[in-house]
């Protein structure tokens, strides 16, 4: 990076006032900042963001999960835009289109597998699981049942909107809205850290199938719309599904009439392996939700892509799925994700991913070493450690021991130590490791090394 500032604004505002002042900032403790400093980020470049002050930081945590491509990219997708702009600037895909949204939709459709082939564009992540949701209840109704239900998984996040919020299994962020959107069902997720010793993939397999199947038939199977799964669940810490796992529930699935969404907001665009997880683990999805990876975050565009058969009935006669947005596949969105896409084949970035999982695996399995380390999981460009109490019982926190840990040490001090990834207690503590797809055994390291570090410095102040 070149040039720093500490003032980046070129009005000359005073940045931090301002933001102190004014900015509401999302999902956060706003009273953390009433005597520190908002962190600022003013730059990015490849895998670094520098902050007004000029501090770098590693970024494993590729913004939000989504900056697939780092941040280099700015220029070439900015060239695109302009192009975009002069052409362009906006039209709808309300009745008409446009050339970037067919293209973008027919690239998709492309990328996608199997018979997954019409795309309905959104500007989120939570826009995406709310239309499928929609989607999934008025495919129902249009072949003659009323099924309303949603199914989804314990800690489990899948937005913020209503219907999003509703179908997350995370308490603390959906008490404060209740009554939410009726009836959402939760069942277990895959997380196997702490399952009795000795069982066997196969049981294990088996006892989240008969939950799910359980919960099927309480729920009364002819309401229920759709079961809705992570490939890899994010929240709790990457928890991938064990063997035969997906097969069952998509069996179950068709045994009951129901659709069956991936939610790939994360998993998708390679951050696990291959275009979409639902390929890898072989899912046979009736819906894929997307958005994040889908531009690199260049862009606030997401996607539910849905099969033929899920789309067959609004393609004849007088049915219109009622549901849209006005940005919905916006043209200059949609030139962005097209340009991301372009520029990930052209350098081999989900390539690059399957070529260097097993290296940046490798590398985090150090940190197990370490006392307060008792579980590493996940795969591709996607993990997290599970932070323990001792990793000889792998005892967990209490709650309130989690908070000191998280809030009052790990989050600040990661920080401060140059490196942002995400100190995360919606399930059992964990940390989550998701850099850019464009990272390499230099980047892998100096994760590693910080985190050793720090996580160190944690460990003692545990008791160790
Ligand atoms: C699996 C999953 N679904 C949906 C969402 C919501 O996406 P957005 O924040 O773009 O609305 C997220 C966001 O992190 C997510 O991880």
């Amino acid at each position: 990076m070149t040039a720093t500032a500490s003032n980046p604004s070129p009005t000359g505002l005073d940045l931090q006032q301002a933001a102190k002042d004014h900015l509401w900032m999302h999902f956060t403790r706003m009273s953390a900042y009433e005597d520190a400093p908002v962190p600022i980020i003013a730059r990015g470049e490849g895998c670094y963001l520098e902050d007004i002050n000029g501090k770098r930081y590693l970024d494993a945590l590729a913004g939000l999960f989504a900056v697939q491509i780092g941040y280099s990219h700015g220029e070439e997708i900015g060239a695109a835009v302009a192009a975009q702009m002069q052409e362009l600037p906006y039209y709808t895909n309300w009745s008409y289109a446009h050339p970037r949204a067919i293209e973008l939709a027919k690239e998709i459709a492309d990328l996608a597998p199997g018979d997954l082939n019409r795309v309905f564009f959104t500007n989120s992540g939570s826009e995406a699981v709310e239309s499928a949701w929609k989607l999934a209840r008025q495919f129902h109704t249009a072949n003659g049942e009323r099924r309303w239900k949603a199914i989804g998984r314990d800690v489990a996040y899948h937005g913020a909107t209503m219907g999003a919020l509703s179908i997350n299994g995370v308490a603390p962020i959906r008490t404060p809205f209740e009554p939410l959107v009726p009836q959402v069902g939760h069942v277990r997720n895959t997380n196997r850290f702490r399952r009795p010793e000795g069982e066997t993939e196969e049981q294990f397999t088996q006892f989240l199938l008969d939950d799910l199947e359980h919960r099927i038939l309480s729920e009364g199977p002819e309401t229920v719309a759709m079961v809705i799964m992570e490939p890899v669940q994010n929240s709790g810490g990457a928890f991938t599904p064990p063997a035969g796992y997906f097969q069952g529930v998509r069996a179950l699935c068709d045994e009951h009439g129901i659709l069956l969404c991936a939610d790939e907001v994360i998993t998708a665009f390679g951050r696990i392996d291959g275009w979409f997880a639902s390929e890898h683990y072989d899912i046979k999805p009736d819906l894929i939700t997307m958005a994040k990876g889908m531009s690199s975050a260049y862009a606030s565009i997401g996607a539910v892509v849905a099969s033929d058969r899920v789309a067959e009935p609004f393609l004849h006669g007088a049915e219109s799925f009622m549901h849209g947005l006005t940005f919905g596949g916006h043209p200059v969105q949609t030139a962005i994700a097209l340009k991301n896409i372009e520029i990930m084949k052209r350098e081999r970035v989900v390539e690059g991913v399957a070529e260097r999982t097993a290296a940046f695996r490798q590398t985090l399995s150090q940190l197990l070493e370490l006392p307060i380390a008792g579980d590493l999981r996940g795969t591709g460009f996607f993990f997290a450690l599970e932070l323990v109490k001792d990793n000889e019982t792998n005892a967990t926190f209490t709650d309130d021991e989690a908070e000191k840990l998280l809030r009052g040490f790990l989050s600040e001090r990661l920080y401060d130590a140059g490196i942002i990834c995400r100190a995360d207690d919606r399930g059992d503590p964990v940390v989550q490791i998701s850099p850019p797809l464009v990272a390499g055994q230099a980047e892998f390291d100096e994760i590693a090394g910080i985190l050793g570090e720090v996580l160190g410095e944690a460990s003692r102040l545990v008791g160790h």
